[in-house]
C-alpha cells in the first residue's frame, strides 16, 4: 500500500516546506535540469501529481499552456496556489487530490513524476503506472526524477522506480541523466 495522506499532513504540520523545495539549491537546480530536459518547446496540458508547494509547478507553467497539479495535502496546495498567484500565472490549476483521483482532462501531453513514485511499494509500481500512463497521449512526454538515497518513509527506492519505468513497453527512453543524488529520465509514451 502506498504511503497514506495523513503521513504527509503531519509533515506539513511540522514545517510549511518540509523538503525546503522553495530554498534549497539542490532542489532548484534539479527542477531546472528537469524542465531543461523536456524535449518539446511547448506543451499543451501538463499533469503534475504530488506538486507539494508548487515551485516546480511554476516553472512548468512557463513551458505549458495549462498545468494541472495535485497534492494530497491542503497545506501544500494552499501554498502552491499562493505561489502561482503571486507569480501572476493564470495557467496553473492546483487542487487537493490524490494522484489517482479522476482527472479533469481526457489526456495530457506531459506527465511529471518527480519524487513521488517511491511512496509506492516496488510490487505495486507497475499497477500505479498502468493507472497513470494512459492519461498521456501517444507521443506525449513522461519525465521522472527520483532521489537515489534511502529513507525509512519510502516504500521503495529511486532505483526501483526507474527499473519499473524501464520495464514498461508503452514508454521509450529518450534521455537518462544520473548523478550522485538523483536519476532523471525522459520518456516518450
Ligand atoms: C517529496 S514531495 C515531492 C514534491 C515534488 N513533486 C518535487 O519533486 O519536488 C512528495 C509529495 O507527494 C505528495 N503525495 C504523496 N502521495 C500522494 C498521492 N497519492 N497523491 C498526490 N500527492 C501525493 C505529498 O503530500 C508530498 O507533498
Amino acid at each position: 500500500m502506498s504511503t497514506p495522506g495523513h503521513y504527509f499532513e503531519s509533515m506539513y504540520a511540522d514545517s510549511p516546506d518540509p523538503w525546503d523545495f522553495a530554498t534549497a539549491w539542490y532542489e532548484l537546480r534539479r527542477y531546472g535540469l528537469l524542465v531543461a530536459s523536456l524535449p518539446e518547446q511547448r506543451y499543451r496540458v501538463c499533469f503534475e501529481p504530488a506538486c507539494s508547494v508548487g515551485v516546480l509547478t511554476g516553472m512548468l507553467a512557463a513551458r505549458c499552456d495549462e498545468v494541472h497539479a495535485v497534492d494530497v495535502v491542503d497545506a501544500a496546495t494552499e501554498q502552491a496556489r499562493l505561489r502561482i498567484s503571486r507569480a501572476g500565472l493564470t495557467n496553473a490549476h492546483i487542487r487537493t487530490a490524490d494522484a489517482l483521483d479522476p482527472w479533469p482532462h481526457a489526456t495530457c501531453d506531459l506527465l511529471v513524476l518527480s519524487e513521488f513514485l517511491y511512496y509506492t511499494p516496488a510490487s505495486e509500481l507497475d499497477d500505479l503506472l498502468s493507472d497513470l500512463l494512459p492519461l498521456v497521449e501517444p507521443g506525449g512526454t513522461v519525465v521522472a526524477c527520483h532521489w537515489l538515497g534511502r529513507s525509512s518513509d519510502h516504500a521503495c527506492t529511486g532505483e526501483d522506480v526507474h527499473a519499473a519505468l524501464a520495464e514498461r513497453r508503452d514508454l521509450t527512453l529518450l534521455s537518462h541523466h544520473r548523478e550522485e543524488g538523483f536519476l532523471l529520465e525522459v520518456f516518450r509514451r
